[in-house]
């Protein structure tokens, strides 16, 4: 792919999308439309890759600024235009060579279909090569008028092309050619300029039409060719949330088909969302509703069960993250128990385990076989290796050494209204059940607290602490039954 250049057309509002977003910064699990795209240049291998942005470039540009050139559209007078504005960037100065154009809207495009248009172009020695794609319904797309157009009912596939028209200036006989053009091209670098200058703005839209390259081109008494797509999905371009919706869905099989191919189980791959930068390894089982989304990681064996969701969490092997679990930004270790859990920021290592109902916030460190059990809330804190925290607690700023049991209910004080304070606990110590522990407080190490103590006062190592009323009896208090 030498002497080969990408433009990536990024500029256009979206309108049909009905959003706030740009359309390109719309996503497919989890990765913006433009992006698929890009990532497909640089699949095929293309070394200069320049994406056009203008209608609210402040929310496209952090999305692409660290992955190809930049050049801008100020304002969007339509897809002529828009590749005009590429070739006079710093970017494109002085390319010569093919240029490929590529709609930032149509993200199901592959590498190799990439390749290939710019491997036809130069073997067929034309100046422009459009790849079409042949639709039952090709309803808004623009349709190709091949050599020939009109003697015959359908156009004779190997005829060169001698124009494209788009949906709301063709003719009604032009609108039944169901030959349409994907908005992929490749060109040659001069040809390209010297058409863009001639094309004009008298259609249907007012806009600058890059599909006019074609006839300018041919009129010149240059090539202009189509290449048929074998696989017509790859050029869905999404103009809407129908097409959004259908987009993913194909996506979402890709991936899941090449995930089974590699040894992953899905009991329901319809119903199982993952990212491209997903990694399962051999023998995990997926169960109906996962979502994994982002950079995530999943080792061998593991089984994920039914509603859960990963974000940017890595999971060892061996792991069961349980139904209805959320996980953000999670690492998880290797044979761990995640069940119906809630985690943003937190850290789990090898045999720890969480659940049912745990909620682990920023900072929550679970070290090697601690638990969180059900009902806990556990932030900004470390539990040491093999401490239980299994009941009903809320544990924050604090610093829980090894072996260390919290009772049912217990609480760390950390916050006076104004403030947060922390909490230690030395090894071994156990806490009896309902404890409020007001912070700033130290516990020692192989400590015992009486249940139900409000401490507040630090507590030397190997100390009984007991902080409450005492129980009193009053024998035969109670009248007896019927008397
Ligand atoms: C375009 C083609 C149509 C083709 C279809 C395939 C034209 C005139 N029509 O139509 O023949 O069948 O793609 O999907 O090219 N953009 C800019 N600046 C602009 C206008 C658009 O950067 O001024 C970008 C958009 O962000 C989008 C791409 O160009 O990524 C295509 O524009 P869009 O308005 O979606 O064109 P279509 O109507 O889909
Ligand atoms: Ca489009």
């Amino acid at each position: 792919m030498d002497n080969v250049a990408a433009i990536v057309l990024a500029a256009g509002a979206g309108t049909r999308l009905k959003s706030k977003k740009p359309k390109v910064a719309h996503e497919i699990l989890g990765k913006p439309l433009v992006n698929w795209v890009i990532d497909a240049a640089n699949g095929a291998g293309i070394g200069k890759i320049v994406t056009v942005v203008g209608h609210k470039s402040e929310q496209v540009l952090p999305l692409v600024k660290d992955v190809c050139e930049i050049a801008e559209q100020p304002e969007q007078l339509g897809t002529a235009h828009a590749v005009q504005c590429a070739l006079e960037s710093e970017a494109m100065r002085g390319f010569s060579g093919s240029v490929v154009i590529l709609s930032g809207d149509c993200p199901l495009v592959s590498p190799e279909t990439i390749s290939q248009l710019a491997q036809a172009r130069v073997q067929q020695g034309a100046a422009a090569v459009v790849l079409t794609m042949r639709l039952e319904n090709p309803f808004g797309y623009g349709r190709i008028i091949r050599e020939g157009f009109g003697s015959k009912k359908e156009s004779p596939v190997a005829q060169d092309v001698v124009r494209i028209v788009e949906q709301k200036d063709a003719t009604p006989e032009e609108a039944q050619v169901c030959e349409c053009n994907s908005g992929f091209y490749c060109f040659d670098a001069e040809s390209l300029a010297d058409a863009l200058k001639q094309i004009g703005s008298d259609n249907a839209q007012g806009e600058f039409y890059l599909t006019d390259a074609m006839e300018v081109l041919r009129t010149e008494g240059k090539r202009t060719i189509a290449l048929e797509s074998d696989d017509p999905r790859e050029c869905l371009g999404v103009n809407s949330r129908k097409q959004l919706a259908e987009a993913t869905r194909i996506k979402q099989m890709q991936i899941n088909d090449a995930l089974m191919d590699a040894g992953v189980t899905m009991i329901a791959p319809e119903l199982v969302w993952c990212g491209p930068d997903v990694e399962i390894g051999r023998d995990v089982t997926l169960y109906p509703n996962v979502t994994l989304i982002g950079d995530v990681k999943i080792g061998e064996d593991s089984t994920l069960l039914p509603s859960t969701m990963l974000k940017n969490t890595h999971v060892g092997e061996g792991c069961r993250i349980g139904p209805n679990t959320r996980l953000y930004d999670t690492n998880v270790g290797v044979g761990c128990v995640v069940d119906e859990t809630v985690s943003y920021e937190a850290q789990l290592d090898d045999g720890a385990t969480a659940g049912p109902r745990a909620y682990l916030r920023p900072g929550a460190h679970l070290c090697e076989n601690a638990k969180a059990g059900t009902h806990v809330e556990i932030k900004k804190s470390t539990v040491g290796r093999g401490s239980k925290v299994p009941h009903l607690s809320y544990v924050g700023d604090a610093t829980i050494g090894e072996g260390v049991n919290l009772g049912a209910g217990t609480i760390t004080c950390n916050y006076d209204g104004k403030n947060k304070h922390a909490t230690t606990i030395g090894d071994n110590t156990f806490i009896g059940s309902d404890t409020m522990m007001v912070a700033p407080v130290n516990v020692g190490s192989n400590v015992v607290v009486g249940a139900g103590s409000v401490i507040t006062k630090d507590i030397p190592d190997d100390a009984l602490a007991v902080a409450r009323a005492r129980e009193k009896i009053y024998e035969g208090w109670v009248p007896a039954h019927g008397k």
